[in-house]
């Protein structure tokens, strides 16, 4: 056809190849720069080690980012190649004006979502180079889909959704969100950044939740491709395949014991990864159904990521070294000097057994205050350390990450067989 809707498998071959290439290429490049980050001061102290002294080369991210990006500049012509190889120019004068129609819409997607991912590697670097502040964390990946959204505002522009049947009664068939429909997508990236980012201190356990991710999204692709949707599916995978090779190479390094920790450069770099194929290839709600265990952890940490209960720095297990395993991580509080709210929460949690709450043994109640308690930060690792007991970090991550993968499975499930009772699939 003239309109360039012409489909082959082939640029997803030489993607495959790529992507293949770029594994190599990360796992190579990795240990050479170990020391060199080091030097630069980009190191941090594994804390559930025994000893404190080794550096940890940190933001190792930006390597698998770049090779990533590298990868993705290679590829940018292949999808194209049949459009160039039939362009003919034709000459009028000095202008000179193209006869086949290029897909310009497809291009400049393509051009966008790189630009987007490049953005978000790279204040994800400034971010663990100058350590931000909580604020900016929320600011930065909406900054960086501004780009985006207003290519898919010029490109698309659809805003309706589909009501589920038990809705339909009181929004009708459909719904136009309008600029909400935005606000989704750019909340979208805020959230698919941070989710990753809060879900971690355990070695591999950032690099590998993200793997399980994108694995699981490539397969929900390659299930669709056959579709009606192919054009966003390919599309997506463009990005995923190169993603899952770099990824996979870093992961290697960062598995136990870590030889190198991935920096919030690799979990900005991520969730614009996830971001923006869900929102170029229009499926950002299935895209949130493979963040079940992010959601679940991020819907725990509320109480603390909006300050209703103290929050210390660091979260992460606490090491103990005679056994050589980690437990909860605990924080220090008053009952009576919370926020109201953060009180209520509190004896919710403590009556759905949420959370683990002991009287430290050294503190008596003086007549002014009451004493203090100690009980659990409110993280998904440390609610499977509070059931399951203290065990080996390796074993914690790996615990994890079956979570993860039976989420993905649940998400299909809910996907296709749960999907028919809601919408007409
Ligand atoms: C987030 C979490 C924080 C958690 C931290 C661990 C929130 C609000 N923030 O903060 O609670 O403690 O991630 O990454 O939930 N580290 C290890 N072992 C690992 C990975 C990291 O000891 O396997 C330590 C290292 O000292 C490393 C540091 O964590 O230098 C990196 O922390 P950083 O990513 O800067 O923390 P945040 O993302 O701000
Ligand atoms: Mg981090």
């Amino acid at each position: 056809s003239e309109d360039g809707s012409h489909f082959t498998w082939w640029p997803l071959i030489w993607n495959c190849i790529f992507s293949i290439c770029a594994f190599f290429v990360t796992s190579k490049v990795i240990p050479g720069f170990v020391a060199i980050f080091i030097q630069a001061g980009f190191f941090g102290i594994d804390m559930s080690k025994k000893d404190q002294t080794v550096k940890v080369a940190e933001a190792m991210g930006v390597i698998s980012g770049a090779v990533f990006l590298i990868t993705m500049f290679f590829f940018i012509p292949i999808p194209f190649a049949w459009n160039l190889a039939r362009m003919s120019f034709v000459q009028h004068g000095n202008q000179s004006t193209a006869v086949v129609a290029f897909p310009h819409h497809e291009f400049v997607e393509f051009i966008t979502a790189i630009l987007c991912v490049c953005t978000m590697l790279f204040l994800g670097f400034a971010d663990d180079a100058l350590n931000l502040r909580w604020r900016d964390k929320l600011f930065l990946p909406t900054i960086a889909t501004l780009p985006l959204l207003m290519v898919y505002y010029v490109n698309s522009n659809s805003t309706t959704i589909i009501v589920p049947y038990p809705l339909r009664a009181i929004f009708g068939f459909s719904l136009n969100l309008g600029a909400l429909y935005y606000v989704f997508m750019g909340m979208l990236a805020v959230f698919c950044t941070n989710a990753i980012n809060i879900l971690a201190g355990i070695n591999g356990l950032e690099a590998g939740q993200s793997l399980i991710i994108a694995i699981s999204v490539a397969i929900f692709n390659l299930v669709e491709v056959s579709g009606a949707y192919r054009e966003a599916c390919v599309f997506s995978l463009y990005f995923l395949l190169p993603y899952i090779a770099t990824t996979a190479a870093l992961l290697r390094y960062n598995w136990y014991p870590s030889r190198v920790f991935v920096g919030d450069t690799f979990c900005y770099f991520s969730g614009m990864t996830f971001a923006v194929v869900a929102i170029l290839g229009h499926f950002s709600k299935t895209m949130l159904l493979f963040f079940i265990p992010q959601i679940l952890n991020f819907i725990y940490s509320i109480p603390q990521l909006f300050k209703l209960f103290p929050c210390p720095r660091h979260r992460l297990p606490r090491y103990l070294p005679e056994q050589d395993q980690v437990t909860m991580s605990t924080t220090k509080f008053r009952p009576q000097q919370l926020h109201p709210l953060g009180r209520l929460i509190y004896h919710i949690f403590k009556r759905l057994r949420l959370i683990h709450v002991t009287k430290p043994a050294d503190n008596v109640a003086s007549a002014q205050q009451e004493p203090f308690l100690e009980c659990n930060n409110f993280t998904l690792i440390n609610l499977v350390l509070k059931i399951y007991g203290p065990m080996h970090e390796q074993r914690l991550t790996i615990l994890l990450l079956l979570f993860q993968v039976v989420c993905s499975t649940l998400a299909f499930l809910i996907r296709y067989p749960g999907a028919k009772l809601f919408y007409d699939v």
